[in-house]
């Protein structure tokens, strides 16, 4: 295959080396904080303030954390393989970004952005949002973080999905697949006949769907596959 099209997902492992807490590992984000406070609409309608002070600190955290060569890697792959490369991540950080990534489709949203609960305008979030922060399009006092939360619909689906069922090969990076609609496209992948091939620490809940697994450390695996896709 001259130039394969390859759709890349990637997850809370990815960013682990770069000192950002996974969120089911030991310890991880969602031992110490509930997923109904912190990441649900109706938390967020419940107690603001606890959300946006957990996101604030999340982003506070981010903006000091720099790309690892795991994220360095799949930059590479985007600006030097010849075919379609799409990066799709779960993770709300900017690494990939910082790391030199010319695309990346944040499906679960982005610490960096605001969105305005009642008019869906978007704005760069300051580095500490504030309950109430008006919307500098409709001027309600409705800011929130622009993170998808529980019970919310991913972003770009439709652009996703279309990718995917065109993919030579798909590729999951650190992430757990307990979270759908993302731990599905292994099999939307391989329905296509894509090569599928996962690289995580421990064997992920959909390991057994994928072809090639490739377990280990993403700055260790990630590097070396990136170099085996470029010198075919
Ligand atoms: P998880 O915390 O569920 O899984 C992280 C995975 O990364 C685990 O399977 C680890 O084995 C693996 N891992 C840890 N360190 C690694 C390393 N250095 N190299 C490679 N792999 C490593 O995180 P996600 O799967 O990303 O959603 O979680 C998916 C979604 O659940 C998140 O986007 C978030 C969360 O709830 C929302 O908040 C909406």
């Amino acid at each position: 295959m001259a130039h394969p099209s390859i759709v890349i997902l990637t997850g809370a492992g990815i960013s682990a080396e770069s000192g950002l807490g996974t969120f089911r590992d030991e310890g991880g984000l969602w031992a110490q904080h509930r997923i109904e406070d912190v990441a649900t609409p109706e938390g967020f309608a419940r107690n603001p303030q606890l959300v946006v002070d957990f996101y604030n600190a999340r982003r506070a955290q981010a903006a000091e954390a720099t790309p690892n060569a795991a994220h360095a890697a799949l930059a590479r792959l985007q600006t030097e393989h010849p075919g379609d490369v799409m990066l799709v991540t779960q993770n709300v950080d900017d690494l990939h970004e910082k790391a030199g990534s010319p695309n990346v489709v944040h499906m679960h949203g982005a610490l960096n952005s605001a969105l305005c609960g009642a008019c869906d305008h978007r704005w760069p979030a300051p580095l500490q949002m504030a309950v109430g922060d008006v919307c500098p399009a409709c001027a309600q006092p409705r800011a929130r973080p622009d993170i998808v939360w529980f019970g919310e619909i991913p972003y770009h689906m439709d652009a996703i999905e279309r990718a995917l069922s065109q993919a030579d090969i798909f590729a999951a990076i650190g992430t757990s697949g307990n979270v759908y609609p993302a731990a599905g496209f292994v099999q939307l992948a391989a329905h296509v006949g894509a090569l599928t091939v996962e690289m995580n620490l421990d064997p992920s809940e959909t390991v057994a769907l994928f072809e090639d697994t490739r377990p280990g450390k993403a700055s260790e695996t990630v590097p070396a596959w990136v170099d085996s896709i470029l010198a075919n």
